[in-house]
């Protein structure tokens, strides 16, 4: 983003809101959130407009939203503003390469908030800097997606604690250098929300929140959209008798779309994410944030109406809560990502993260078919990013590995390669991994991959200490390439253990499971302690893993900010790319060693004679990677 600093001159009528808005700030912030708004504000309302410029009386409603989101604002503690300047201080201070993300489950991970206290020693001995909590809000009882059908914004899950627990959880953790992420579910609410409730009880401002469509245009819409869950979820609407009508629910039919062409439902989720950011939310993960808005005769997902709305979100924040991080959770296919980060007018003014969703599963396919080839594309196609924006950085995650935001890159429209690795993760043949297809009943189709880190890359099935040391170089090669490629990389629950599938049996998961149960285990503290006593495979694992996090923090190349630029090799098993001028990440995709000529990685000959941070070795004109291997090459300073 530019300087806050605004010197153009701004119209009259902007002048007087500004103003009237900077007024409700707690005195000692009044000039600077009247610096925030002048930079703002004119974008927002623009933005705004473009959404809702045609609605009734759209001034007097755009200044109601600011003033009720300056209330919200004029309570944010002392401690979360002291927070807001630091950043504003130092506004790239997500971008080094000491941060590091992690991803847990409340209940699986420690049970409850309070107990999420409890392992903030073990977070710490990691070097996470930044903890992602999947949901827990209150969600709906019985159904609910692993939380993400949330019935209330302004209540916890009862068995997870309150939202005092959440406040003390959010204040240790910062004390501890590690900002709390949580989820925004803000394409859907619960069926049992209380929008949902007043819909189906007739009102009729609530049935506008929603998209309660006739059985005609509910097919016209459906003709060219595709399918999240096929076989568990079959179809985008459902009908419900209540409101007589086809509602929108592209994910499960308790989960129900909402409606952003109606500006309420925009105001009332810009008012609920402030009120989240001040209870301490340092960043927000933007759930399904491809989907907000929808188009008749389009996939109805990345419309620029969804970008103006995380545009107008962020200028939100960024006025109201310039400390908190946006992160969008968009897995599209890679030439659909940047625009996340803000493109053209809005470069650096939608969100601050983004998953790199196609490089995960290009990494996963480069494993199974020994060929790094779409891997090294995706690199290559791969803009530099907009200044203080980064990628979030992933082997795995909650979700399944989505082999569909690969499917574009197969011009030709063979997705065999991809139908290939599924069946490999699932275990056919001579497949190390032990996994599960997704969704998989169409043979003509692939959707994705369940399973933790460990099970995909052959520690369960490994027999003996050679396969074990096979599949722990597996994942240290996927660990050393998501630490390395540029971004906040992220570890998730059980990975830094090599923890295994759940190993509940199928017919015991909780109600309403699907597929991704399989990678959705109990934190096993029995590894924990193992990896601590650097005992069994749990203790090489996370020594391993451990090594790799201290190595980058040493690496100021690794930092965020520094581009990431392919090299071009013609081995299709290997990926290579600079991060800098002077570091350079190989890594070896296949099961037999390979060989590179250090002098074809740059032009640049001091990589010809080069360190390796992993190993520690000394290279001289050639490496040799072992299968599955990899490197992270030092040049040597230059002389002058
Ligand atoms: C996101 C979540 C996923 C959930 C879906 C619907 O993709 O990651 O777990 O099923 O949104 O909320």
């Amino acid at each position: 983003m530019a300087s806050q600093h605004h010197d153009k001159p701004l119209p009259a009528e902007h002048l007087d809101l500004i103003q009237s808005i900077a007024a409700i700030a707690p005195a000692e912030e009044q000039d600077s959130m009247t610096q925030r708004l002048r930079f703002n504000l004119p974008f927002l309302r623009e933005r705004l407009r473009c959404l809702y410029g045609s609605t009734a009386d759209f001034g007097n409603w755009l200044e109601g939203l600011l003033i009720d989101l300056a209330k919200i604002h004029a309570l944010r503690s002392r401690d979360l503003r002291a927070l807001d300047s630091a950043r504003l201080a130092e506004p790239g201070w997500f971008l080094s390469q000491n941060m590091l993300a992690y991803s847990a489950y409340v209940d699986r991970f420690a049970g409850t908030l309070p107990g999420v206290q409890q392992r903030i020693p073990h977070l710490k001995s990691l070097g996470v800097t930044y903890l992602h909590l999947l949901p827990f809000l209150r969600a709906r009882e019985h159904l609910n997606d692993g939380g993400f059908a949330v019935a209330s914004y302004e209540e916890t899950e009862p068995a997870l604690g309150t939202m005092e627990d959440l406040e003390d959880l959010t204040a240790t953790l910062r004390e501890s250098g590690i900002s709390l992420c949580s989820d925004l579910v803000l394409n859907h609410v619960a069926d049992t929300h209380v929008w949902a409730m007043a819909a189906k009880a007739g009102s009729a401002k609530h049935r506008a929140y929603f998209h309660c469509l006739s059985k005609e245009a509910a097919e016209d819409y459906a003709a060219t959209l595709g399918e999240i869950f096929p076989e568990t979820a079959p179809g985008n609407f459902t009908y419900v008798p209540e409101v007589d009508a086809h509602v929108w629910t592209t994910f499960y039919p308790y989960q129900w779309d909402l409606n952003y062409g109606n500006r309420e439902v925009f105001a009332e989720m810009a008012c609920i994410l402030l009120r989240l950011a001040n209870r301490g939310i340092e960043a927000f993960r933007l759930d399904s944030a491809a989907f907000l808005w929808k188009r008749l005769g389009t996939n109805s997902m990345n419309q620029p109406e969804a970008h103006w709305i995380l545009q107008a979100f962020r200028a939100i924040t960024d006025i109201f809560a310039p400390g908190v991080l946006l992160k969008a959770e968009a897995i599209v296919p890679t030439r659909d990502l940047p625009p996340y980060l803000g493109q053209d007018d809005a470069l650096g003014r939608e969100c601050h993260l983004a998953y790199q969703s196609s490089l995960m599963a290009a990494a996963w396919l480069s494993l199974a078919t020994e060929n790094a080839s779409l891997a090294c594309k995706i690199i290559a196609d791969t803009p530099h990013l907009p200044p203080r924006t980064s990628w979030l950085t992933y082997v795995r995650c909650h979700d399944d590995i989505g082999w569909n935001v690969l499917k574009p890159e197969f011009t030709d429209g063979d997705i065999s390669a991809l139908q290939a690795a599924s069946r490999f993760f699932a275990g056919a043949g001579e497949s190390y991994a032990e996994g599960a297809s997704f969704q998989a009943l169409d043979p003509r189709s692939v959707h994705g991959t369940n399973g933790m880190t460990s099970a995909l890359t052959g520690f369960a099935r490994a027999k003996g200490p050679e396969a074990e040391r096979q599949a722990r170089q597996r994942m240290s090669l996927l660990y050393g390439l998501v630490l390395a490629v540029g971004g906040i990389p992220m570890i998730y629950m059980g990975d830094e253990t090599a923890q295994g599938n759940d190993p509940t049996p199928q017919e015991h998961w909780p109600a309403g499971a699907d597929g991704r149960q399989l990678h959705r285990p109990q934190f096993d503290d029995r590894r924990l302690l193992e990896a601590h006593s650097g005992t069994a495979s749990a203790g090489a694992a996370h020594a391993a893993l451990r090594r790799l996090i201290g190595l980058r923090q040493l690496c100021p190349a690794m930092a965020a900010a520094v581009p990431t630029r392919l090299v071009p090799l013609e081995n299709p098993g290997l990926l290579a790319f600079m991060r800098g001028p002077r570091l350079c990440c190989v890594f070896n995709f296949t099961s037999a060693p390979q060989t590179v000529d250090l002098n074809s990685l740059s032009d640049d000959r001091r990589l010809g004679n080069c360190h390796d941070l992993v190993s520690g070795a000394t290279c001289q004109a050639t490496l040799t990677l072992a299968p599955w291997d990899f490197a992270w090459l030092q040049a040597a300073p230059a002389l002058v």
